[in-house]
Formats: C-alpha cells, structure tokens, sequence
C-alpha cells in the first residue's frame, strides 16, 4: 500500500513537471476565459450571398443550396483549406474477427476490421496502408443501432483496453496514457464505453496515426502516396482530409452489416479529429449527426479575427494537416473566399454538437460560436425552428440541430463530456 501510494505520487509530481510540455501551444487557454457572446461576426462572407465562387447567384431556398451552393462550397473549401478529395474511393476487407463474443460483461462483442483504402485521383489508383478498426456492438438490440465512429488520439488498445485486440497490452497506469488522462481527462484516450453501449450505442474506433502518420514528414509522405494522380501541390490533401475521408472508409466497412442502422452513423472527434470529424460529413451525405469537440482553428472557428492558436502558427507547427494553399493564406485570411462557417454549412440540416471549454481558448470556443452564428442560415433553410437556438455559449441545447457546449476548464475530455455527447445525440438519433 505505502509504495503504491509513492509510486502515484512520484507520478502525479512527474506529470506537473511534465505539464508545460504536454500544454506547449495550448498554455494560452489555461490563463485566459472565452467570452460567452458572439461580438464581431461581422466581415464574415454571408452564407448565402451572391458572387460566390462557382455560384454567383443568391441562395433563396433548399433548391438552390443542394444544387448549386452547396457543391460550390465543396470545391472552394477543397482549393483553399484542406486540399482536394479523391475523385473515388473504395475499400478491401483484409480481415474480420470476433474478439469477443460477451465483451463488456456479456453486453456487447467487440470485433476487429482490418481494410485497406482505394484512393482513385484522375486515372491513378493508390492503395492505404491497413486501417484496422475496433467494432464494439451491444447485444439483444431491439432492432438495427446507431453507431459512433471515432478516430482516437490514443492506440487502438488503449481506447479499446482489452487483451485481444492487436497489438495490446495496453499501457499501463505510470506511463505516458496515464500522463495524458491526468492532463487531458479521464476519457481521452479511453471513451466511457460502457455508458456508451448502455445507451444504446456502437462505436467503431482507429487510430490514424496507422494509416496516416500524424507526423510532418511521414505524414506528407503518405499523403503523397495516397494522392498520386493529384498533380498541383498547392491543393494536395492534408491529414485532416485524409482522416476525414478515412471516418468514410470505416463506414464503408460496416455499412452492410444489419446489426447497425444506416441512418444513425455519427462521427465523433475531438481537437484535430474533431476538424476531420466536421470534413468528414461536409462530403459524405451518409453521416446523420457530428460531434465536434474542441475542433479550433481549421475546424469550427473562423479564421478571421481568430482567438487563440492562428492560421501560421497551426500551418508552421503541423505543415501536413492542410494543403500548402491554407498556409499561404497565413496572414491575409481576410482575403479567403470562405471561412470556417462555410465546412459547418456543409453539415446542414444534419445536427451538429460543438464541444468547448471555457478556458480552453486556444480552440477559439467564441469562433466556434460565431461560425455556427454564420451558417445558420443554411440550417433556417429548412424551417425556422431548426439549427441555432443559442445566442450566447451557454445554454447547453441538446436539442438543437446546432448546438454548443461549454464547460468549465481546458482542453481535453473529461467526465462532463460524454453525458453532454450522449445526450446530444439521443435527442437527434
Ligand atoms: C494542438 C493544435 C490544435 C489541435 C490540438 C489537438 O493544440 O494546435 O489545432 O486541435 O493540438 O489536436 O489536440
């Protein structure tokens, strides 16, 4: 008992000295408070305004945003943030395993898909590295359940602790996960999964980092690789495309599967797979809800007059996550065509959860705001009672196809989190 006792202390000592590194660019956030109301929306480009790139007409009605603003928006969005898409995709199931047939206390089996990805650009066809997938679905459903994807900071085993997933054991308590649950909440790196199954939920997980190293030069390369047939530099894809494109890939690998409802997938992805999370649904129509948690500049934020982290600092710190054409607009992000409201608009009528800590404002929670603010015309499209119905951060509206939450503290996922997350899809799935 006494060295276990020491043993956590030396531990909890270690990790407040350890602290600033972990924080680095998010230290901001942890001395400051987002303000609760939207002021400056103005000089944003209205949503539905004419002279649009590729839509020079006004948009008046659900007509005119399906059928032309709304693809218009998906190319300008590819051209200047996140580089383009593959013109088509497909997959290959390498493998599929039960685990574990009464996983979770008899609950839920937890199955393994391995895939690889197609990436068709022009003529050229280029193959992914594996992305292997944890599939965790409950038992005795009444019928065909919706299913939570999610791309995972932490390793496979680790967000799915349990010895036969591959390349388990897990970490164990003293290491690095438990650093980072100590800094960044209990659930970052394993999410409450028995609450999750509990409320009637699947989660299918990966781990990009396998397929798309998070990584600047191993990342660029494998974004290379996987684009091959794209030929301008300056519009290749990022990561966070990639990984985007690869939360559709993982519902192409379960989207026969009857115990799962077709339309009840929702991505789910904090920080930066919280800005993949949103790329993902912008251009896969498949996607009924999105949780975006803490998803900050290259996500919900809008990138004019932005708080916290800034387009150079994100396109220096992390050059593979968007194309070079973002970066070159470091700076001068006035000049964009688009900004951050425009990939929420793309999420429209679908509802959309934006996570937020109060202190955390390096993710900008007030840019989030004002986005959603910005796009939720396109949501008042489809009849006045839907999308927004906050005007401040605060309160909570589960409800609402738009809806932000805001809690106390900094960046990460802590215990307040996944009810909020739960809750906010139980009113929509
Ligand atoms: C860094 C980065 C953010 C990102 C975050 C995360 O703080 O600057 O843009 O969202 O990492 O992914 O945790």
């Amino acid at each position: 008992m006494k060295s276990k006792l020491n043993t956590k202390s030396i531990f909890q000592i270690i990790a407040i000295l350890l602290l600033p590194l972990f924080l680095s660019s998010c230290v901001k956030a942890t001395l400051a408070w987002a303000d609760l109301n939207p002021k400056g929306v103005s000089g944003t480009p209205p949503i539905l305004a004419a002279n649009f790139p590729g839509d020079e007409q006004s948009v008046t009605n659900i007509s005119d945003w399906e059928n032309r603003r709304k693809a218009a928006i998906r190319v300008t969005i590819q051209d200047y943030i996140y580089g383009y898409m593959p013109d088509s995709s497909s997959i290959t199931v390498l493998s599929r395993k039960t685990l574990d047939r009464n996983a979770f206390g008899g609950r839920a089996t937890l199955e393994e898909i391995t895939i690889t990805a197609t990436a068709t650009f022009g003529t050229q066809s280029n193959v992914s590295r594996p992305i292997i997938i944890e599939l965790i679905v409950p038992k005795n459903a009444d019928g065909p359940v919706p299913l939570i994807l999610k791309q995972s900071f932490s390793r496979r085993w680790s967000a799915v602790p349990h010895p036969a997933v591959t390349g388990a054991p897990e970490d164990g308590p003293g290491s690095i996960a438990g650093i980072f649950k100590f800094v960044f909440g209990r659930y970052i790196a394993t999410p409450p999964l028995s609450d999750i199954l509990d409320r009637g939920y699947a989660i299918a997980i990966a781990h990009p980092s396998e397929f798309i190293p998070d990584n600047p030069s191993a990342g660029l390369k494998a974004l290379a690789d996987l684009s091959k047939g794209h030929n301008d530099d300056a519009t290749r894809w990022g990561t966070i495309g990639a990984w985007g494109w690869a939360y559709s890939r993982m519902i192409d690998a379960v989207i026969d599967d009857p115990r799962i409802k077709k339309t009840g997938f929702s991505t789910y992805g904090h920080s930066r797979y919280g800005k993949a999370a949103l790329v993902a649904a912008a251009f896969d129509d498949r996607i009924s809800a999105v949780i975006s948690h803490q998803s900050g500049t290259g996500g919900a934020s809008l990138n004019r007059r932005k708080k916290g982290e800034t387009v150079t600092e994100i396109t220096q710190t992390y050059p593979h996550w968007f194309s070079q054409n973002y970066a070159a607009f470091a700076g001068r992000e006035t000049e964009l065509p688009i900004d951050q409201h425009h990939l929420l608009s793309l999420l429209a009528p679908r509802p959309v959860m934006l996570g937020n800590a109060r202190r955390d404002v390096w993710s900008d929670p007030n840019g989030a705001l004002k986005a959603a603010i910005a796009a939720d015309p396109v949501w008042k499209l489809y009849g006045p009672d839907k999308g927004l119905r906050q005007s401040r951060l605060r309160p909570f509206m589960p409800e609402a196809e738009l809806a932000l939450w805001l809690r106390p503290g900094t960046h990460g996922v802590v215990k307040e989190d996944w009810p909020a997350f739960l809750d906010f899809l139980d009113a929509h799935l």
